[in-house]
């Protein structure tokens, strides 16, 4: 049943996006970059006056993430996570001369610790887990612009990660602290959730 929902009434996120963001000139984070796939969308549909790029690019060890992307298992290890980097490096080197493109290794925690900056969008894409996501929200609430998005994907997917990300969302809405624009259901497929400051 869900595969003809899908099928009809899917959304492209990139599509989503565009359609909720005004100003131009945007500057735009993403936390969770892997191979780089979305952020070469985000690069050449949204043509950002900044786009900063932050992933660890670590294969972990604990057994949780054995079934993740980011997990020390058959589909990853450390060598295949350097030539993610090293590859999306590659793809930017142009855009990072001009610096209009930043690449960061390390964590959205460290990343933010460090960061000075305000962001139009920033896409919520990294450790899955409740606890990280809520710390992404948490931290992206201190950096948004005031007409800002926040989006999350992965949003109402269950997982490995236990369902993390809309548990996160709903933590931050119970505490009054985001409005939902717009979310993923059966009739507006996408599995991506748009918030904004409160
Ligand atoms: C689902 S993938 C991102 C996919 C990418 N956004 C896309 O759409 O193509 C999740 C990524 O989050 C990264 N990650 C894991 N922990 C992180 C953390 N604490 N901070 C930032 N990124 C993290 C992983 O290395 C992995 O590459």
């Amino acid at each position: 049943m869900k595969k003809i929902f899908k099928k009809f009434f899917s959304k492209d996120r990139i599509n989503l996006i565009s359609e909720n963001l005004s100003s131009k000139d945007l500057y735009v984070l993403e936390i969770g970059v892997h191979k780089g796939d979305f952020s070469k969308q985000l690069a050449h549909n949204l043509d950002p006056k900044k786009l900063i790029l932050v992933d660890p690019w670590i294969a972990y060890d604990d057994d949780i993430y054995t079934n993740s992307w980011y997990g020390n298992s058959s589909i990853s290890n450390q060598v295949i996570q350097d030539q993610y980097f090293l590859n999306i490096k590659n793809y930017f080197e142009n855009e990072i001369r001009l610096e209009t493109v930043e690449i960061h290794r390390k964590t959205s925690d460290d990343f933010f610790d460090q960061n000075q900056l305000k962001f139009d969008l920033i896409y919520i894409d990294g450790n899955h887990l409740f606890d990280f996501v809520k710390r992404d929200i948490s931290n992206s609430l201190n950096f948004i612009k005031k007409n800002g998005i926040i989006v999350l994907d992965d949003y109402d997917v269950v997982g490995w990660w236990n369902d993390g990300i809309t548990k996160a969302v709903d933590f931050f809405q119970k505490k009054n602290l985001i409005q939902i624009i717009r979310k993923h259901n059966l009739f507006d497929y996408h599995n991506q959730c748009i918030i904004k400051k409160i």
